[in-house]
């Protein structure tokens, strides 16, 4: 049985929100989001014999990665969602790749080996916990004593064009505006983007060794400026601004979005920068007695 606190996170990635990202268009594994990945496995530094964790694995692109260059260790993507996790058992399988596996479970509150495994590793799956520090004291208590936790998630809104570009062209209103329209600190994809609030949050679950470094890598987000609109319109606060807005049809998001996203389309796919955080830490900081 699935033990979930973070219920609302657990209805939107197992309902709309879930669809969507399970049938996301996929880096073709030399585009910019293979590049974020390399980056996090690097400052993870995972090892060919380490036992490595996926926080929020998704669709386990990142876990498959970490597999290989594990082959005689293993890796565990956990996630809430159901249609991302059997897209990933697919993949994996169909990879071969024998030492990986995916659970359906809540990084905040499961049950994890203590000391079980050497690194943790995250991309874009940190950011959705109600209570951010007992889920990474969580995380943490299941690395042995020097192990590594790494992550990448996303920098404010203002350094993230993927956000503010197709907010404010449904909205109509100029950028600033769109920034402006973020509603705060939830839990939702910009929750650790101010710098010392992650700071403090990695200290406040045990971490030490904590580093920062601001990283720009654009994402792909369709191979056509229309692909793309699907993309925004099935997803995140896009798809939100058009189920509140009852004067805006479909036809006429999807309209806007295309003509605003043709600037970005080049022969890579629609590409739209955003700024992240490459976070490292390692378990546990200072020791308390
Ligand atoms: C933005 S997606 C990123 C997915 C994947 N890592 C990727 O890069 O494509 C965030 C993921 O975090 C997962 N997630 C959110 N809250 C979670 C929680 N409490 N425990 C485990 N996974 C969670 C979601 O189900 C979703 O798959």
């Amino acid at each position: 049985m699935v033990v979930v606190l973070n219920t609302e996170q657990f209805e939107a990635w197992n309902g709309a929100e879930g669809a969507a990202w399970a049938a996301k268009v996929q880096d073709t594994g030399d585009g910019p989001e293979a590049e974020l990945h390399r980056l996090l496995l690097a400052a993870a530094r995972v090892g060919g014999r380490d036992r490595v964790l996926d926080v929020g694995c998704g669709t386990g692109d990142l876990s498959a990665l970490a597999a290989r260059r594990a082959p005689d260790g293993h890796v565990l993507g956990i996630d809430l969602s159901a249609p991302m996790l059997s897209r990933a058992r697919r993949a994996a399988a169909g990879a071969g790749l024998g030492n990986v596996a995916f659970e359906q479970a809540d990084a905040q509150t499961c049950a994890l080996p203590e000391d079980g495994f050497d690194a943790a590793v995250s991309m874009y799956g940190v950011m959705f916990f109600a209570d951010p520090v007992a889920a990474l004291t969580n995380i943490g208590r299941a690395l042995r004593p020097g192990g590594r936790l790494a992550f990448v998630c996303p920098q404010p809104p203002a350094d993230c064009a993927w956000y503010v570009i197709p907010v404010a062209a449904l909205l109509d209103v100029p950028p600033q505006a769109a920034v402006d329209a973020y509603p705060g600190p939830e839990p939702a994809m910009f929750s650790l983007s101010d710098r010392a609030r992650l700071g403090r949050v990695l200290a406040g679950a045990g971490f030490g060794d904590v580093s920062i470094e601001p990283v720009h890598v654009p994402h792909l987000f369709g191979r056509t400026p229309a692909q793309a609109a699907d993309g925004f319109l099935a997803s995140g606060p896009t798809r939100y601004i058009v189920e509140q807005d009852a004067g805006l049809t479909r036809e006429r998001a999807h309209t806007k979005l295309t003509a605003v996203l043709e600037a970005y389309a080049g022969p890579g796919g629609v590409l739209l920068p955003g700024g992240q955080w490459l976070v490292g830490a390692v378990w546990p900081g200072e020791v308390r007695l």
